[in-house]
């Protein structure tokens, strides 16, 4: 092949790649111009045969038309690239325009939900009291009245932490530190640091050796509550979850309080509400919370005399709530941070 028909495969090869239309064709001309059986490469082959100047000279010719060949394809290659990715976004973008969409997202639901049960109990003069995650058996268990062979007390439902408790956090001495399995365990630090009458509200996280499933998770939310004064009453406990109810729920909800056992209440009940339409449920009474009256070995427990103080307490499961109020039938769709269901709260 003489210099010009080479030079005339260079300016038809360079026309070719300029001329594709998308990536799949740019490959085939690839295939035609450098692959192992084209032209150029048939005649770099040739390469071998020859000696001296003539093979150098002609090595030179050859190998600057292949790169040639080469610059072109990689810049064709990016360009049909951009091509493709703007095609595919619709118009061409200028990420320095302000972005169409509102950057805020709503709260996730667990936090909407936390945060509209604390409203509702904040007007009733309660008060925020954090507790801790990481707690000793004497908080989570014995205070409250848990007997030494109470199942939650077992491995098969507490998560127990290798380290033991020092003296100043524990009130058996060494024992082992656990992921508090109930927000219950705030009316203990409430009642051995402040002085009633009292009225706190505990949101927080606890954990069960659960396996997760549509209703379990290892660790979920709470809030707590307790109220305790001098002649706080069985009416009183009513009388706040019912208004509590209707407030999270709606006006036509109605309660009812079912006996139940606690601990660390006596005595002790389940909240029952009756929802004519709540999701799938329907004219049925549906059980969402437990209470009762502090049990008097809990207000002992915490140095209280139990002839002075009275009180009450309950436990929300906000998981439990969210799901109700929000017709959620699956918890783990909570967990997941799939966009798609977030932004339907
Ligand atoms: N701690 C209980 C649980 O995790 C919930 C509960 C029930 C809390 C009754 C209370 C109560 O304060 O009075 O299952």
């Amino acid at each position: 092949m003489d210099v010009d028909s080479l030079e005339q495969l260079k300016t038809e090869s360079l026309q070719r790649i300029q001329q594709c239309a998308d990536l799949t064709e740019l490959q085939s001309v690839k295939t035609q111009f450098l692959g192992p059986k084209s032209t150029l490469i048939e005649q770099l082959k040739t390469l071998k045969s020859l000696t001296g100047s003539e093979k150098s000279e002609r090595g030179k010719q050859l190998n600057a038309i292949k790169n040639a060949l080469e610059d072109a394809l990689a810049e064709k290659t990016y360009a049909l690239h951009k091509q493709e990715r703007l095609k595919r976004l619709g118009t061409p973008v200028d990420p320095t325009l302000p972005s169409p969409y509102p950057t805020a997202k709503p709260l996730h639901p667990l936090t909407q939900v936390r945060l509209h049960i604390l409203s509702i109990f904040k007007r009733l003069g309660y008060v925020v009291q954090e507790g801790n995650e990481i707690e000793t058996e004497w908080y989570c268990f014995d205070a409250l009245n848990a007997a030494p062979d109470h199942p939650s007390r077992s491995e098969q439902d507490t998560f127990f932490l290798n380290n033991f408790c020092c003296d100043t956090t524990s009130k058996k001495g060494n024992e082992p530190f656990l992921l508090r399995t109930q927000t219950s365990t705030v009316q203990i630090r409430t009642l051995l640091k402040h002085q009633p009458p009292l009225k706190i509200i505990s949101p927080g996280r606890v954990f069960r050796r659960d396996t997760d499933d549509a209703k379990h998770r290892f660790n979920f939310h709470q809030i707590e509550g307790l109220c305790v004064d001098k002649t706080t009453s069985v009416a009183d406990l009513k009388g706040t979850l019912d208004y509590f109810i209707k407030e999270f729920f709606g006006t036509h909800f109605k309660t009812r309080l079912r006996p139940s056992f606690f601990p660390f209440t006596e005595p002790s009940f389940e909240v029952d509400i009756f929802a004519e339409n709540l999701g799938k449920f329907h004219n049925t009474w549906i059980e969402v919370l437990g209470c009762g009256m502090v049990n008097p070995k809990v207000l002992t427990n915490c140095g209280l005399s139990a002839d002075e103080w009275q009180g009450f307490a309950f436990g929300i499961g906000i998981e439990r709530l969210a799901m109700l109020r929000l017709g959620i039938d699956d918890i783990r769709a909570l967990y997941q941070n799939d966009e798609r269901f977030l932004s339907q709260f």
